[in-house]
């Protein structure tokens, strides 16, 4: 067992987790949402911690929706340290607490005219346009995850569902990751747009790897903060990314909640 997994169980007792949820920026509140037990990860060996952005660096147990759930406050992004596999002993701590799968949310721009800020998209796919792997050095044979329905349909059945029952649009479209942390130039949305992407962010695609990896299943929503560049007026910037994301976390908290209702 890790030390890690020790510890949370002694303060948040021995009950398996269900479910795993990554918050984005501007959705730390959802944490709070979860009644449970909070453990900064710096109490946590193995967990990001120094310098890791959001403002919510606690893992949260506890239940929404009658389901018990582990909740990341926030996630490390490549751009931070350079390290593609950041996520990997939280998110096989999250396996060892026996959850199934996992929910990962984000802030990302659009490049589809149709999906504008303040707007959700659920994940139906994803391009990995940063060229790195949180499996490179993996020596087991294992790291050659298959990826053709990585984004698991069931789970992407049940959210858009639960977005229907809301009456909140959920448009599926393909994520792109850019490694960051600068943001895109005009030309790479245009490149990243004509292979196929309608959505670019900075994070999220490895912890899908790194969840079909460990056998998870797994779905991922985007909060729409802003046009892609080049593609409006509007200025591009973490500060804007920040003050736009709460816009949809409203949203997301009731897809997700008709999500777990569902899971029960
Ligand atoms: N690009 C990359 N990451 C982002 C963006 C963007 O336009 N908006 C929010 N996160």
């Amino acid at each position: 067992m890790t030390a890690a997994l020790e510890t949370i169980r002694a303060r948040a007792g021995a009950e398996p987790v269900r479910l795993g949820l990554i918050l984005g920026s501007g959705l730390g509140h959802l944490a709070g949402a979860v009644g449970g037990v909070a453990i900064p990860y710096g109490d946590l060996p193995g967990f990001p911690h120094a310098g890791v952005s959001g403002h919510n660096p606690n893992l949260v147990i506890g239940r929404l929706e009658g389901v018990r759930v582990a909740v990341f406050g926030a996630r490390e992004h490549y751009y931070e340290n350079g390290n593609p596999a950041a996520m990997r002993p939280a998110l096989e701590t999250l396996k060892a607490l026996g959850a199934e799968g996992l929910i990962a949310t984000n802030a990302a721009g659009s490049l589809r005219p149709d999906i504008a800020p303040g707007d959700l998209m659920l994940l139906g796919d994803h391009i990995n346009f940063s060229g790195l792997n949180p499996l490179i050095g993996e020596r087991t044979d294992a790291r050659f995850v298959p990826m053709t329905e990585a984004h698991d349909p069931g789970y992407r059945a049940a959210l858009r569902s639960a977005a229907a029952v809301e009456g909140i649009a959920l448009p599926e479209g393909v994520y792109a990751w850019y490694s960051g942390p600068s943001f895109e130039t005009p030309a790479e949305i245009r490149a990243i747009r004509t292979l196929g992407g309608d959505a670019v962010g900075m994070s999220t695609v490895p912890e899908v790897i790194l969840a079909r990896f460990l056998g998870l299943r797994v779905a991922a929503i985007s909060t729409i903060t802003n046009m892609a560049a080049g593609m409006s007026d509007e200025k591009i910037s973490h500060e804007h990314t920040k003050a736009m994301a709460p816009l949809g976390a409203a949203k997301l908290e009731r897809i997700l909640r008709g999500f777990l209702h569902g899971l029960r």
